[in-house]
This record gives structure tokens, C-alpha cells and sequence, in this order.
């Protein structure tokens, strides 16, 4: 295989990666000119295998965050979650990040809000062991289960990407997506809404009065959670959208 910037570029574009050149200088760097590790990478590359596993990092709201193999690589299209979970984090608050994955949200808000408390669960060691590794209070866990009693009822804001994507529609994920990542951290139930409607319904133990919920959904889900939301006292609901107009999440504030 060719091994300068140039060729490699071209390989990887024209197997169909729309951002070679990039990708390119990310392999290149991580194979420190070493031919034969540069080699192998680029072909567990051309499997489809996805980038972050192969560098072991990804970038998330302008910070490099550890991703290690089997581990959900955080999506830009969550970055705008994050800000706002942060603008409702008090400096001396706690947050917890629900599902953590390799514990993007939670860095995001222990960097934007050093004197903050933040705790994460997920329901996947590895997930949690690269949170950890990432510098993240993560318990290993099914929502909130796993985080310290101390913390009921004094939670300023609670935040998640959960599994959202309708069972149904699992084979309709890129096929990379489906071919490498778990369908632990898409599977979201028959309408997509069966996690999100449990982390409504326990959020409230949690949170004090006043403190956020913020979830990553997407379609119609937010109408479909609109009466389970006044049921149980959340109010200020506001459905978050992203630059094309889509539906990405729901804000809400306990009352
Ligand atoms: C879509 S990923 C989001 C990861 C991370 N928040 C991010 O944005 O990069 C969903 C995560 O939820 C975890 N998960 C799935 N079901 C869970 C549950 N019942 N309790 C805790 N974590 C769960 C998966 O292991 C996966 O890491």
C-alpha cells in the first residue's frame, strides 16, 4: 500500500469515506510513521470499523475524549445537548449524565464547570471503564440505579443521549453503524420511547425542584412524551431542534 498522504487519501476516498484527507492526517499521526501499524490500520479502516476505535479518541465540543473499541463514538448532533445541559449547571451544582458511553457529556460539563459535580451510569463496562479513563465519576449501572442514595433529590440538572431508535428501525442505521457499533446504545423499544419514558419517570427522585431534564430524541418523540411530561410535574418544556429544523431533544425543568 502507498503510504504517503496523497495515495492514502485517495484509497480511502475512493472507498467511499467523504472525509479522507482528514481521516488521512488522523491515521498518519496515529501510526507515527511507522508503515506496518499504518497499514494495518487503514485496512481495519476500509472494514468500516469506526475511526475513534482505530485512533482510540474522538472530538467532542472542542475536547478530545479517550473512545475505546465497542464504545459509542459521541455524534457532533449531541454538542448542542451538552451546551445546554451546561447553561443550566450551576458552578457548585451536580449533574448526572444518564448512559454515558465513553463519558463525552459528562467531560463536557465537568470542563465548562470545574467546581461541578458530575456523575455518570451506563449499563456497558467498557463504557464505563473508558468514562472512567476519561476522568468520569461513572458507575456501572441500569439508569439510575447505580448512583450513591446521597445524591436523591438534590440533582441540578440531569442530561442523556438514550437508546431512542424504534426496534423496527435498528437495520435502517448506517450500515457501519450497525455492523460495529452495539444495538445496546440505539435500541430504544418498539416507538423508541421505552428507556426515555423510564428515565421521565425516575428522573423526578433525583432532581431537585427546578432542576433540568434534557434528552437527546428525535422524530415525533417529544409529542409522544408531551403527557407523561405534565404527569409528572415537569414543566417550561422545550423541544430543542437542530439547524435543519429536526427535532434533536426536550428540555424540561421539574417543578
Ligand atoms: C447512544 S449511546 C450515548 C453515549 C453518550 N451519551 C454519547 O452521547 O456519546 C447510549 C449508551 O447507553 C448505554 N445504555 C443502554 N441502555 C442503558 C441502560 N438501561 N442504563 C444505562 N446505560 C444504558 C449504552 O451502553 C450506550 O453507551
Amino acid at each position: 500500500m502507498g503510504h504517503d498522504a496523497a495515495t492514502l487519501a485517495a484509497i480511502l476516498s475512493g472507498a467511499g469515506f467523504i472525509a479522507a484527507e482528514e481521516e488521512t492526517a488522523e491515521l498518519l499521526e496515529c501510526a507515527a510513521g511507522d508503515d506496518a501499524v499504518l497499514d494495518a490500520l487503514v485496512a481495519r479502516r476500509l472494514t468500516g470499523e469506526p475511526l475513534a476505535w482505530i485512533t482510540g479518541r474522538s472530538s467532542f465540543c472542542e475536547l478530545e475524549i479517550r473512545v475505546a473499541p465497542g464504545v459509542y463514538v459521541p455524534r457532533w448532533h449531541s454538542e448542542a445537548l451538552a451546551r445546554r445541559a451546561v447553561t443550566r449547571l450551576p458552578p457548585n451544582g451536580t449533574a448526572v449524565d444518564l448512559c454515558t458511553g465513553s463519558g463525552a457529556i459528562a467531560r463536557t460539563l465537568m470542563s465548562r464547570r470545574p467546581a461541578a459535580r458530575v456523575v455518570a451510569s451506563d449499563i456497558d463496562p467498557r463504557a464505563v471503564a473508558c468514562a472512567a479513563a476519561n476522568g468520569v465519576e461513572a458507575y456501572l449501572g441500569d439508569l439510575f440505579a447505580p448512583l450513591p442514595r446521597a445524591l436523591e433529590g438534590g440533582i441540578d440538572v440531569v442530561v442523556g443521549v438514550v437508546p431512542y431508535v424504534p426496534t423496527p428501525d435498528l437495520p435502517l442505521l448506517q450500515r457501519d453503524t450497525f455492523a460495529f457499533e452495539s444495538p445496546l446504545a440505539y435500541d430504544g423499544g418498539p416507538d423508541g420511547t421505552a428507556i426515555l419514558r423510564r428515565v421521565l419517570r425516575d428522573a423526578p427522585r433525583f432532581l431537585r425542584r427546578g432542576g433540568a431534564l434534557l434528552l437527546e430524541l428525535g422524530g415525533a418523540q417529544d409529542r409522544a412524551l408531551r403527557p407523561d411530561l405534565a404527569r409528572l410535574g415537569y414543566t417550561g418544556v422545550k423541544v430543542l431542534h437542530d439547524e435543519e429544523g429536526d427535532v434533536r431533544g426536550i428540555e424540561a425543568s421539574l417543578t
